[in-house]
């Protein structure tokens, strides 16, 4: 389905990564692709119990909010994550929800089952925000991604790292970065999803 799913894994709503995936996430309201934005910290995720119950079938067997994101990632054609930068990586509620996904792990690597493959053609991105002009914690927070999008099949389609933005929608009072994050979305949308 030519749908995004926009993740916000700032505890913060309306933070200056959720402002920047708004911003990125225009373009493809404005070519009538449908963005669907979920909030992970109102999910209130269960981190991985590590049970390896899920080397059975490939199923969680943890009954939470999660289960309604794995059918939504199994059919959107783009998934875009948007963290703020915590001590120098992703946030906790973005690993939660990654590594939700070792169900997904275990169906493509153990059961030779996976519930999307990669010429499905579904893409990733990755939006980080920190205060710090340090790129190389951006640049940790991607890794992580790309080894997540790997994992589920989903193409790699970039990042955007956006940096000296502290506070609550400081991003507002600085266009620039709004401009960079509504070009990204205008490029990711023209390169993927028309
Ligand atoms: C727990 C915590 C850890 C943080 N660690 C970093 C960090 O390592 N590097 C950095 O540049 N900013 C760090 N910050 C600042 C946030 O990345 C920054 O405030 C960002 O704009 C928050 O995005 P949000 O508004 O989307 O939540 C940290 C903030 C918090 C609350």
């Amino acid at each position: 389905m030519n749908k995004i799913l926009a993740i916000s894994a700032s505890p913060r709503r309306n933070g200056n990564s959720e402002l920047a995936l708004r911003a990125f996430c225009h373009a493809a309201e404005e070519n009538g692709i449908s963005v669907e934005l979920i909030r992970l910290q109102e999910l209130r995720l269960e981190p991985c119990r590590g049970c390896e119950l899920c080397e059975a079938d490939g199923i969680c067997v943890v009954k939470d909010k999660m289960q309604p994101l794995y059918e939504k990632v199994a059919t959107v054609k783009g998934l875009v994550l948007a963290t703020p930068i915590y001590y120098g990586s992703l946030s906790a509620q973005l690993k939660i929800f990654m590594d939700r996904f070792q169900s997904w792990w275990q169906a493509k690597y153990r059961l030779n089952r996976p519930f999307v493959h990669l010429d499905d053609g579904k893409i990733g991105y990755i939006i980080s925000v920190g205060a710090l002009q340090r790129p190389d914690f951006a640049d940790n927070a991607v890794s992580i991604a790309k080894v997540f999008f790997h994992s589920i099949n989903y193409n790699f389609g970039g990042n955007l790292s956006l940096q000296g933005l502290d506070r609550k929608g400081e991003i507002n009072d600085n266009p620039a970065a709004l401009v960079k994050a509504s070009r990204a979305g205008k490029e990711f949308i023209g390169r993927y999803m028309l």
